[in-house]
């Protein structure tokens, strides 16, 4: 196919052009906002990736210009490529909401809702994903799954109880690492990341696993119960690295470097992965030369304290109750500053 051939796809009414291939959750991120589906397993940077989590569900009410036919069920929008005039339903459809609900309800059967004291609150996709579509109370009966945390090397902490399965940390460490030493073993409600992780640890590019993890089951230790995120003030900085590119957010407290990250980007994924030595070793000033502040694109706590946020987000015509609604409140917040 040629490649200036362009797709045409509406999403949420909302019309898109993309090119053939791309799958339906890419091309809500080109229109971006709130039509952008949820993804808890997708990761644009690893290969293979979705298909796990059900979160980034859609509906698809016409399936192409050829064949208008709507899909018969409900499809993972990570998974499912656009056809040329095919329409989408996110947000504005009920059943997609309703299904949405029954995730997260299923994703919470065996993950504590221990953000309090979880060092991924305020950046956890789970967190934000509870708040929108959670149930106050659990219908589960049973038992829930618990597990020892396991200290996985010096650095990283495995809390198994916290995980959801995305399999993303298995990627990073099958694409990143020149050898994979950890999986998820057993299936079902037997399935766990296995304790073989340990091993994992000694390559240089372990650490990234911390960053894809969507929830806290794999924590920084150089970071654990330092401070809350959202005190933290992220600050971008770059070193000549001969491993990785040296491109960093740091996140100070005062004149401290509590821990160092990759620049994570709207959805939350890595803009570039980083290695161990600029993640851990590195948490002195002096080591870095200091960009300026890093702005936190992620509408979560995280960006509670950040007013470089006072701007209003884009309008996104599917939701402009909910902009004006922000709006006020942006204005509310800005009288109050000096
Ligand atoms: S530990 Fe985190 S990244 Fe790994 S599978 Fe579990 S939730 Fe996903
Ligand atoms: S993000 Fe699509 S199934 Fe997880």
């Amino acid at each position: 196919m040629a490649e200036d051939v362009k797709f045409k796809v509406s999403i949420d009414g909302i019309p898109v052009e993309v090119s053939p291939g791309t799958t339906i959750l890419n091309a809500a991120r080109t229109i971006g906002g709130d039509v952008v589906p949820p993804a808890m397993c997708y990761y644009s940077k690893l290969e293979g990736s979705g298909g796990k989590c059900r979160t980034c569900l859609v509906k698809v009410s016409k399936g192409s210009e050829k064949d208008p036919r709507p899909m018969p069920k409900l499809v993972a929008s990570c998974r499912t490529t656009v056809m040329d005039g095919m329409e989408v339903q996110n947000i504005t459809s009920p059943e997609v909401l309703e299904a949405r609900k029954g995730v997260v309800e299923m994703l919470l059967i065996n993950h504590p809702l221990d953000c309090p004291i979880c060092d991924q609150a305020g950046e956890c996709h789970l967190q934000d994903l509870s708040y929108e579509h959670g149930l106050a109370d659990t219908r589960y009966e049973f038992e829930r799954r618990t597990f020892e945390k396991i200290d996985i090397g010096d650095k990283i902490q495995l809390h198994m109880t916290r995980c959801i399965l995305c399999y993303r940390c298995v990627m990073v460490a099958d694409q990143l690492t020149p050898q994979r030493v950890h999986g998820v073993l057993g299936r079902g409600d037997a399935a766990e990341i296995s304790t073989y992780i340990t091993k994992a640890v000694a390559n240089e590019f372990s650490g990234n696993m911390i960053d894809v993890c969507p929830v806290g089951a794999l924590t920084d230790r150089t970071f654990r119960f330092k401070n809350r995120v959202w005190f933290t003030k992220p600050v971008e900085a770059h070193r000549d690295c001969p491993t990785c590119s040296g491109k960093v957010t740091l996140w100070y407290k005062g004149e401290e470097v509590l821990r160092v990250t990759a620049r994570k980007d709207t959805y939350g994924e890595a803009e570039e992965f980083i290695c161990n030595t600029c993640r851990f070793d590195k948490k002195a000033t002096a080591d870095w030369v200091i960009e300026g502040p890093r702005s936190v694109k992620r509408t979560s706590v995280i960006s509670a304290n950040h007013y470089e946020q006072l701007n209003p987000p884009p309008v996104v015509k599917t939701n402009l109750a909910l902009q004006e609604a922000n709006k006020e409140q942006f204005d509310r917040v800005e009288r109050l500053l000096p």
